[in-house]
C-alpha cells in the first residue's frame, strides 16, 4: 500500500506489470473487435489480441500513425457508438487533414484523474488557485488542464490563451499559486508583467506546469529565476488523451513520470521500428490501456526521448524531457539539428533574450540556417556582435555545422500565445 499521496496506484513493479498486461489484453481486443482499421491491420500482420500473452508480445502488433488517424477522418477510429462519445477534440490541421479524437464519459474521468495526479506531482494542492492559459477549444490543453485542476480540488481560472495584458491583470487580482501554460507563452507573460512595471518575482505564483512544446533546462532556469517559481514539465498528446500522459515531480525535476497504468510506453528506433531497451534514446510509442472511445495501439508520437527508472514515484518509469520531434529535425548539410539545441546555446549567451526563430533558406543548392534572436534589453552594439559570434561558434562546436546569427532589437520577434513555431521555412 502506498502512503505518498498516490494511494491506490500500484506500489511494486510486479503489480504494475500485471495490471498493464490485463488492461493491454482487454484494450487490444476492444480495438480489434470495434475498429475496422485495427482489425485489418492486425489481420494483415497476422496477429490476434489473444497472441498477447506478455507485455513483450506487444512488439508483434502493428504501429498506428497520424496518417492512419487522418485516413479515417472524422470518426472512423471510434470504438463506441457516436452517441457514447461525450467530447471531441482535434488537432489544428494546419499541415493537412485535422486529426479528430473522442472521449466517453469514462475517458473524461480518466483524463481528469491523470491531470489531477500530474498537478499533485507538480506540487499543486487542493484549495489553490490555478490560472489556465493553455488555449481552450479543440486543442486539448485548456480543457484538459481545467478538469484536472478541478478534480484536484483547486479553484480554476479558465483564462485560455491571448489577451496578454488581461492575463497579467487576472494574475495580479486573483493571486493564483499555479499557472498552466506553454513555456513560450509564459515568457510573453513575463515580458508583459515587466512592461506594466510589475516585478514578476513579486506575483503570487509558486508553481508553473509547462508543456505542449519542447523546452530545455536552460529555459527552466530562465523562467524560474525571472518568475521566482518552480517550473515543471507536463507531457501529452491529443491522440493519446491530451496533457497528463506524463508529469515531472517538483521534488526531483528529473524528467517526467509516465502514468503507465493508463498509457504503456515503448521506445523504438525511429527508422527501423525496432523496440529499444530502457535507457536508449529513440521515438516514444504509446498504447492506451483503458481508453474506450478511441483506443490507440502503438501510436508513433514522433517525440524523441528515453525511458528511465522512476525516482519520485517508483515503480512508474520516467521519460527524459523531450528533445524534439523527429518532424522538427532540421537536416543541414547532412547534420541533424533540433531547435532545442539552439535554445540551450542562446540561453547560455548573456546578451541574448530567450526569443528566437530558425530561418531556413536556400543558397544555390545548399540549405542555410540563420538563427535570429533578440538582444536582451540594454545590450549594446558590441555586446550583440560578441553574442552573435559566440552563438555561431557554439553551434559550430556543439552541433557541428555553420549557421548565420542575427541579433535583433528587443521586442521585435513575434511572441507566442500558445505553441510556438520556431522554424520559419523560406526555401522556395
Ligand atoms: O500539446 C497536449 C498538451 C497540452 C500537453 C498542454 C501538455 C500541456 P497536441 O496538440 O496533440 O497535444 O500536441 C502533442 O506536442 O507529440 C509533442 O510533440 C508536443 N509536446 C507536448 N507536451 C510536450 C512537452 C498537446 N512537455 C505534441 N515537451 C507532442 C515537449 C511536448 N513536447
Amino acid at each position: 500500500m502506498r502512503a505518498d499521496g498516490f494511494e491506490g496506484l500500484p506500489g511494486t513493479v510486479e503489480e504494475l506489470r500485471a495490471l498493464q498486461l490485463e488492461r493491454l489484453r482487454r484494450s487490444l481486443l476492444h480495438a480489434y473487435t470495434r475498429v475496422p482499421h485495427y482489425r485489418e491491420a492486425f489481420d494483415r500482420a497476422g496477429v490476434h489480441p489473444e497472441d498477447c500473452r506478455s507485455l513483450a508480445d506487444l512488439a508483434r502488433f502493428p504501429f498506428t500513425t497520424k496518417d492512419d488517424l487522418r485516413a479515417h477522418y472524422p470518426f472512423g477510429m471510434f470504438a463506441v457508438p457516436r452517441e457514447q462519445v461525450r467530447r471531441i477534440h482535434a488537432s489544428s490541421g494546419t499541415t493537412g487533414q485535422p486529426t479528430v479524437v473522442g472521449y466517453t464519459d469514462r475517458d473524461l474521468e480518466t483524463w481528469a484523474e491523470v491531470v489531477a495526479r500530474s498537478l499533485r506531482l507538480a506540487g499543486a494542492r487542493s484549495g489553490q488557485i490555478v490560472h489556465v492559459a493553455y488555449g481552450y477549444g479543440l486543442f486539448t490543453g485548456g480543457l484538459g488542464a481545467h478538469y484536472g485542476a478541478e478534480r484536484l480540488g483547486c479553484t480554476v481560472v479558465p483564462a485560455s490563451g491571448g489577451m496578454t495584458d488581461r492575463q497579467v491583470r487576472l494574475i495580479q487580482d486573483f493571486r493564483p499559486e499555479v499557472v498552466m501554460v506553454t513555456p513560450s507563452y509564459m515568457l510573453t507573460l513575463i515580458d508583459e508583467m515587466e512592461r506594466q512595471g510589475i516585478d514578476p518575482r513579486s506575483t503570487s505564483l509558486r508553481t508553473g506546469v509547462f508543456g505542449a512544446e519542447p523546452w530545455t533546462e536552460e529555459m527552466r532556469r530562465e523562467i524560474e529565476e525571472r518568475l521566482g517559481i518552480d517550473a515543471v514539465d507536463i507531457y501529452g498528446l491529443s491522440e493519446v488523451i491530451g496533457p497528463g500522459v506524463a508529469q515531472e515531480a517538483v521534488g526531483t525535476k528529473d524528467g517526467l513520470h509516465l502514468w503507465e497504468d493508463h498509457f504503456l510506453p515503448e521506445i523504438v528506433d525511429p527508422f527501423t521500428g525496432e523496440v529499444l531497451p530502457d535507457g536508449e534514446p529513440g521515438e516514444l510509442v504509446l498504447t492506451s490501456l483503458t481508453k474506450e472511445a478511441m483506443p490507440v495501439v502503438r501510436y508513433r508520437t514522433r517525440d524523441l526521448t528515453r525511458l528511465l527508472p522512476g525516482t519520485a514515484l517508483p515503480p512508474f518509469r520516467r521519460m527524459e524531457k523531450v528533445t524534439g520531434r523527429s518532424d522538427d529535425m532540421i537536416i543541414l548539410r547532412g547534420v541533424n539539428l533540433y531547435p532545442t539545441q539552439i535554445e540551450e546555446i542562446l540561453l547560455r549567451t548573456p546578451a541574448v533574450a530567450p526569443h528566437f526563430q530558425l530561418r531556413l533558406t536556400r543558397e544555390g543548392r545548399m540549405d542555410a540556417l540563420t538563427v535570429r534572436a533578440e538582444a536582451r534589453p540594454g545590450a549594446g552594439a558590441a555586446d550583440r556582435e560578441e553574442a552573435a559570434a559566440a552563438v555561431a561558434r557554439a553551434v559550430k562546436e556543439g552541433v557541428g555545422v555553420s549557421v548565420g546569427v542575427e541579433i535583433v532589437d528587443p521586442h521585435t520577434l513575434e511572441r507566442s500565445i500558445g505553441k510556438i513555431k520556431r522554424i520559419v521555412d523560406l526555401r522556395d
